[in-house]
C-alpha cells in the first residue's frame, strides 16, 4: 500500500514534521531491533499468556500480550529524548481479565456498536448480545479482546514484528461463519507502530477490526488529554442518537464543535459537545481520503512534552473517544486512578452500525475474499 498525504493547506503543519531534524535522524537510524518473549501469567481458565516486547533501533519499546492481542505499553521519547509510556493499561493479567474499557485491545469481530444487537445478512436475521444499553458493542460479551491469540515473531531485516492469530468459531458471539483473524504489530525504525489486520471466513459474515489503545502523550497517569492538540482529516462525521447509534446522516463538521480539520485542543469545546451524559467526544469521523489506501488521517500533539502521534489508516473512519466514561474507579500501571479524559482513543474502523446503514461503507466479508486493513501510529517530537 502507498502512503497518500493530503495536500490541503490546513494540514501543511504536518508535513513540517517529515523534515524536522529529529525525524531525519530517526528515519536514518541503523537496523537492530529485537523481539523478546516472556510469560504474562495464566488466565483464570488455565491458558498461558505470553508477552512480546518489541524494541527498535532507537530504543522505542512496544509490549503486546497474547490475551486480546493487546498493547500494554508503548515507550516513546519526548522532545528532550526522555521516554514515557504513552498508553493506559495494567501491569498484570488479572486486571485485564477483569472489567475495563478495552484498554489497548484488538476489537472484533465487529468494533463499535450494532443497534439493538440485530442485523440481517442474506435474508437471515442474527441476534447478538446487547452489552451496552440496548446495543451490541465491540464484539459482544467475549469479543476478540478477551481471547488468547496465537503469536509468531515475523521480523524481517531487523525490524521487530509479531503476528497474532485468532480462529473464531461459526456463531461465536452470534456471528455467522468461522473467521480467522490476524493482526501483525511491527515496530519500525522510524518510530512507527504498524498494525496490519487480515480476516478470512468460510461463510458470509461481518467484520470490523480495530485497536482500542487509550493514549496520553504526556505519559500514562499524567493527568488529562484536554490540552492535546488534535487534527482529524475529516470534513464530515456521523451524528448519533442518545444511545450512540448513528442516525444515518453524514453531517458537515464546519462551524461546529466537531471540527478538528485544523489543530485544536481536545478540551477547547468539549463541554459543548451535544449528546448524552457524561458528554465528550464519542463520534465517528468520515475520513476525507475515503479509505482503501493507507493515508494520513489524524495527528495529535502534547504541547508540554512535544510528543506527536500521527495516525495513518486504510480505514474509511475514525472513532474519536475522549475517555468520557473513565471516572476514577480504575487505577492503572502508574498507580494513578484514571479520571475522565485521562486518555483518548482514535479507533480506525468502518463506521458504527454499518450493517444497518446501506449508505455506510460495507462490512460484509465473503468466503474466498481476504479482509485487509492497516493502521500506523507514528511518533515524533517537536
Ligand atoms: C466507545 C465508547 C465506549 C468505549 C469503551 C469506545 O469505542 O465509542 O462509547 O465507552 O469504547 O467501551
Amino acid at each position: 500500500m502507498r502512503d497518500r498525504i493530503p495536500a490541503v493547506a490546513a494540514w501543511a503543519a504536518l508535513f513540517a514534521l517529515a523534515t524536522a531534524p529529529g525525524w531525519a535522524q530517526t528515519a536514518a537510524a541503523s537496523k537492530g531491533g529485537r523481539v523478546e518473549k516472556s510469560s504474562f501469567g495464566t488466565t483464570k481458565d488455565g491458558q498461558p499468556v505470553d508477552l512480546y516486547t518489541l524494541t527498535n533501533a532507537n530504543g522505542v519499546v512496544a509490549r503486546i500480550i497474547t490475551y486480546g492481542a493487546l498493547l500494554t505499553e508503548l515507550h516513546v521519547p519526548d522532545k528532550a529524548g526522555k521516554p514515557a509510556d504513552v498508553v493506559l493499561g495494567f501491569k498484570s493479567l488479572d486486571r485485564y481479565e477483569g472489567a475495563h474499557p478495552y484498554f489497548g485491545a484488538t476489537i472484533g469481530r465487529v468494533a463499535n456498536r450494532i443497534a439493538k444487537g440485530k442485523f440481517k445478512l442474506l435474508g437471515q436475521e442474527y441476534t447478538l448480545a446487547t452489552n451496552n444499553g440496548p446495543n451490541h458493542l465491540h464484539g459482544g460479551l467475549k469479543g476478540f479482546d478477551k481471547r488468547v491469540w496465537k503469536a509468531q515473531p515475523v521480523s524481517v531485516g531487523g525490524v521487530p514484528a509479531v503476528r497474532f492469530t485468532y480462529a473464531s468459531a461459526d456463531m461465536e458471539e452470534g456471528y455467522p461463519g468461522a473467521l480467522t483473524a490476524t493482526v501483525t504489530y511491527t515496530l519500525t525504525h522510524a518510530n512507527e507502530l504498524r498494525l496490519e489486520y487480515t480476516a478470512v471466513t468460510d461463510k458470509p459474515t461481518i467484520v470490523n477490526l480495530t485497536n482500542h489503545s487509550y493514549f496520553n502523550l504526556a505519559g500514562d497517569g499524567q493527568g488529562t488529554i484536554l490540552d492535546h492538540e488534535l487534527t482529524i482529516m475529516a470534513d464530515r462525521y456521523t451524528p448519533v442518537d442518545d444511545t450512540l447509534i448513528p442516525t444515518g446522516e453524514i453531517a458537515s463538521v464546519r462551524g461546529t464543535v466537531m471540527d478538528f480539520s485544523r489543530a485544536t485542543a481536545i478540551g477547547a469545546r468539549i463541554k459543548d459537545v451535544p449528546g448524552p451524559a457524561p458528554g465528550g467526544y464519542d463520534h465517528n469521523y468520515v475520513l476525507s481520503h475515503g479509505g482503501g489506501v493507507l493515508a494520513m488521517s489524524a495527528a495529535v500533539r502534547d504541547p508540554q512534552s512535544g510528543r506527536v502521534l500521527e495516525v495513518l489508516t486504510s480505514e474509511p473512519g475514525i472513532q474519536l473517544y475522549t475517555g468520557n466514561f473513565l471516572d476514577g474507579t480504575i487505577t492503572g500501571k502508574a498507580g494513578v486512578a484514571y479520571q475522565k479524559h485521562a486518555g483518548f482513543c482514535l479507533e480506525t474502523q468502518h463506521f458504527p452500525d454499518s450493517i444497518n446503514h446501506p449508505n455506510f461503507p460495507p462490512v460484509v466479508l465473503q468466503p474466498g475474499r481476504t479482509f485487509k486493513s492497516t493502521t500506523v501510529y507514528r511518533f515524533s517530537a517537536r
